[in-house]
């Protein structure tokens, strides 16, 4: 049985999306995200998950439930196997009042190793206070280096005698099997015998997210050409370098408290800042942040500080990982220690105070600052001054989460302002990206290649709707005059006529090509309309089993993507959703004149470009009454729409 504590703060800790999009590729869509239902077969999505309600929700097969039941369904755990599975993905620690034997086995590991590194964790900090070697060339090193007992007692630091085997010795005589003692990475093998393995080194342990220990960091004291500066813990069972933050068990609490997170480069500048009472800070070791340490960060807040120093490679390495934590949702900023300083130096020599201010004060927003570096750099190249806009452009676009809309806007109108270039220009450029990235990632979760998919603009945010606008309202719009032809084609008009004789006549009279500018769409329709005057009654499953395979996946997609378009018009005009087919009429009446209204917006834009060349009094005189002529119409089919849907 695992007590109500531990499952309480199992519940408060699950992120649904994070555990279902563990089994199934996920796509965020408005507010909820979908993907194929993992339990029954579908081409096309109907799974969706709800990360508000914390539910789960097939409407293919109808299958729901929370993560737990999930967990149940789909990988035919227990309840108890599903909690877990749970606790093991969030770092929770267990209580039970009883074990299965299978799980026994499958931590025995895990167990082992972190037992073992208690052990030596408890034997280093032994050594450093009360050992003669450990006082006399370690706790007085550190001291000098301004870190006093109270902080190095917290955060565990310890000291590896430089005796050939101190600590191997130690551990054999307490039983420790030899198998997971060189696992630990605390010893090695030499000849027949084990050896420490952090010889005459001060030891940082690495704790997790419930303190126990992964992993240590070992620092050399004397530097030394020969030897690296720090040896860190082997990957194993338990230290997965790629999921560690140094100092976030240390940091969690005040992180939240913040709002916050300073992200350092070393297991000194965390002990040091905290020491001066900064203690929403963890490091990153100096390598590239991974996605799971900026999902660790992002459990606690979204808003990432970088404070390293000014010339290191960690800037380097941390400006490679920006994308990712676009991608996260995460702002980042950035603040760089000056005189080759690190953090740890630095706030000794400043203090606390003027450290906070410091950092308030040089917080640097983390896209700008590549920019800026990348143009210094370029100089005065063109070549490569373009490259830098495709790049800052791209790297604009990674905000593609609906949330920060608004920051990608902001970031649009900064960047243009210090290239210098367009800001309508530069936001196309980005929207450019963020189209690509739909395809792409549409194309990979689903596996489609024919069409890019773009979700539909009734399932998007408000703003994303703009952002995407260009693009979107012009294939949307001319696929949902083809869903109203393929849906109620059949239906009957007005007396003696079909939906389909009335949208013939209508595309007739506006000229169809003038009206689509995909000639898929305009194929289909063509299709429609024979098999229509060859006596058929076609719908859009005619369609399904067409030779052309092109046609037959536009066809699906536009069955499946736009289904309810036309819901958001009604709404806008109506100020009540009906069902389709009571509203039919009205769709292919909207569908059709917002192809009209934009082959007239399309002439008038025509018309004007011309009167701009005209010299000719007469040609002017012809193109401003044809302007009037358009304009009118324009407005008579405006009115006919409702006004406020189309800009
Ligand atoms: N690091 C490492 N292995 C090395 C050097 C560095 O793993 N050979 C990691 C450590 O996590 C270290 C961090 O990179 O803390 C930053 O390195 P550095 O700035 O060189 O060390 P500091 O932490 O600043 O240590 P000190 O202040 O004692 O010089
Ligand atoms: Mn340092």
């Amino acid at each position: 049985m695992i007590s109500q504590a531990s499952i309480q703060q199992i519940q408060s800790r699950i992120d649904i999306i994070e555990i279902i999009g563990s089994f199934v590729k996920l796509k965020k869509r408005g507010t909820n995200y979908l993907g194929l239902c993992p339990f029954h077969n579908e081409k096309s999505p109907s799974f969706t998950v709800s990360p508000a309600k914390e539910i789960y929700k097939c409407f293919g097969c109808g299958k729901s439930g929370n993560s737990i039941g999930f967990l149940m369904e789909h990988e035919k755990y227990s309840y108890t196997e599903a909690l877990r599975w749970l606790a093991n993905k969030y770092n929770v620690e267990l209580e039970e009042t009883e074990t299965s034997p299978e799980f026994k086995i499958q931590q025995q590991a895990a167990d082992s190793l972190f037992i073992i590194n208690n052990f030596a964790r408890d034997f280093f900090a032994d050594k450093l206070f009360h050992s003669e070697e450990g006082q006399d060339i370690a706790l007085s090193y550190l001291k000098e280096r301004g870190f006093r007992e109270e902080i190095l007692k917290k955060f565990q630091i310890g000291f590896n005698p430089s005796g050939r085997d101190e600590l191997a010795t130690a551990a054999l005589a307490s039983q420790y099997n030899k198998e997971y003692l060189l696992k630990t990475g605390l010893v090695v093998q030499r000849d027949d015998r084990l050896a420490d393995n952090y010889r005459g080194r001060i030891i940082f342990p690495i704790h997790n997210q419930s303190g126990k220990i992964l992993g240590f960091g070992a620092r050399i004291i004397k530097t030394n050409d020969k030897a690296p500066k720090y040896i860190n813990t082997p990957e194993n069972e338990i230290y997965v370098k790629s999921k560690i933050l140094y100092g976030s068990y240390f940091a969690r609490m005040a992180i939240d408290k913040a709002d916050e997170c300073l992200l350092v480069e070393g297991y000194t500048d965390v002990v040091s800042l905290h020491q001066a009472g900064i203690e929403n800070v963890v490091a990153s070791g100096g390598t590239s942040l991974t996605i799971d340490q900026l999902r660790l960060i992002k459990k606690y807040t979204n808003n990432l500080t970088i404070i390293y120093d000014g010339d290191s490679a960690g800037v380097k390495a941390a400006l490679r990982g920006l994308d990712l934590a676009l991608e996260e949702n995460l702002n980042v900023k950035l603040v760089l220690i000056p005189d080759k300083e690190d953090p740890d130096s630095y706030v000794n020599k400043i203090g606390a105070e003027a450290f906070i201010q410091f950092v308030k004060a040089e917080k640097k927003d983390f896209i700008l600052f590549q920019l800026n570096i990348a143009l210094q750099e370029a100089g005065n190249d063109s070549v490569r001054k373009s490259a830098i806009v495709n790049q800052v452009a791209e790297t604009i676009s990674k905000i593609s989460k609906t949330e920060n809309f608004t920051q990608r806007q902001d970031y649009v109108k900064k960047v243009s302002e210090i290239l210098r270039i367009e800001e309508s220009g530069f936001n196309a450029l980005v929207n450019k990206f963020i189209r690509e990235k739909i395809s792409k990632d549409e194309n990979k979760a689903f596996h489609k290649v024919e069409t890019p998919v773009i979700p539909a603009a009734s399932e998007m945010p408000e703003e994303d709707r703009d952002v995407l606008a260009l693009f979107q309202k012009d294939r949307i719009h001319e696929e949902a005059m083809v869903r109203s032809l393929l849906e109620f084609g059949l239906k009957d008009w007005a007396e003696g006529q079909t939906v389909a004789t009335y949208m013939f006549s209508q595309m007739e009279e506006t000229e169809l090509d003038k009206m689509i500018d995909n000639p898929l769409l305009i194929d289909i329709i063509h299709t429609y309309k024979k098999w229509y005057e060859e006596g058929l009654q076609p719908t859009a499953r005619s369609f399904l089993y067409h030779e052309n395979q092109e046609m037959n996946s536009a066809i699906i997609h536009i069955m499946e993507v736009n289904t309810d378009i036309s819901h958001n018009w009604k709404e806008h005009y109506e100020g009540h959703i009906a069902t389709r087919d009571d509203l039919f009429k009205e769709e292919v009446f909207s569908t059709l004149n917002y192809l009209k209204l934009r082959k007239i917006k399309r002439l008038i834009d025509e018309n004007q470009s011309e009167l701009e060349k005209a010299t000719d009094p007469e040609e002017q005189l012809i193109c401003l009454q044809t302007h009037q002529h358009l304009k009118q119409m324009e407005i008579d089919l405006t009115r006919q729409l409702g006004t406020v849907i189309y800009k």
